[in-house]
């Protein structure tokens, strides 16, 4: 049986994670976010984690070769998933072109990109509040904040016509409430 493989896309405080837990517990998949994997790696004080940190506190992207590698690791530890949700993965032409690439060598693909839509003042007022309580570095300030939807803007957002031109992508409002999304997501998928 194929695996279902789903990449779940959206500027920087979109509902990704959120929605994340949700769709794992609902169809069995394996969540694979970079930001939490480069999280972990900054608590464990790990050398990778140092770097990234440096770039992660600025709004920037980390290069493509780290998040590559660390996707590449769960991949192979989790040979026997049912499929797998990519949070925050891929966010560059590069990155995307990699995942085709290590999945095509078990034989298999991206199923669909759920793609969700939310304008840039909700994003700005959702990641300012979380910022409060989150601890998050890059939550606290709106420069950062306007620095990483940019980034999102100029690296990221043209991974929606990658993927439409293979057919997948699928676009999603994403205001309203977590659980009208989740349920607007679940149809998408049960269509697949
Ligand atoms: P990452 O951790 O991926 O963060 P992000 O994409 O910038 O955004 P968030 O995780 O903050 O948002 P989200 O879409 O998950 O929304 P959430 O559900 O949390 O990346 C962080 C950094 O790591 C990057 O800047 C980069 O440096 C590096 N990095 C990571 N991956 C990389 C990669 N592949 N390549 C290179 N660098 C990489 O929700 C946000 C808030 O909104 C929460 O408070 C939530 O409660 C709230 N909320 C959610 N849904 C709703 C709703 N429907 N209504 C109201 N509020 C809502
Ligand atoms: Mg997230």
């Amino acid at each position: 049986m194929s695996k279902l493989n789903l990449v779940l896309f959206g500027p920087p405080g979109a509902g990704k994670g959120t929605q994340s837990t949700f769709l794992i517990e609902k169809f069995g998949l394996i969540h694979l976010s970079t930001g939490d994997l480069l999280r972990g790696e900054i608590a464990s004080k790990t050398e990778l984690g140092l770097k990234a940190k440096e770039l992660m506190d600025q709004g920037k992207l980390v290069p493509d070769e780290v998040v590559i590698g660390m996707i590449k690791n769960k991949l192979a530890s989790n040979p026997d998933a049912k499929g797998f949700i990519f949070d925050g993965f891929p966010r560059t032409t590069a990155q995307a072109e990699a995942l085709d690439a290590l999945l095509a060598d078990n034989n298999d693909s991206i199923s669909a990109m759920l793609a969700l839509e939310v304008g840039v003042e909700e994003l700005k007022k959702r990641l300012l509040e979380r910022g409060k309580v989150s601890g998050r570095p890059d939550d606290q300030n709106l420069d950062i904040i306007a620095q990483r939807i940019s980034e999102y803007n100029n690296k990221t957002a043209p991974l929606k016509a990658f993927y439409e031109k293979q057919n997948k992508l699928h676009t999603i409002e994403g205001v309203g409430t977590v659980e009208s999304i989740s349920n607007t997501l679940s149809e998408s998928i049960s269509k697949l």
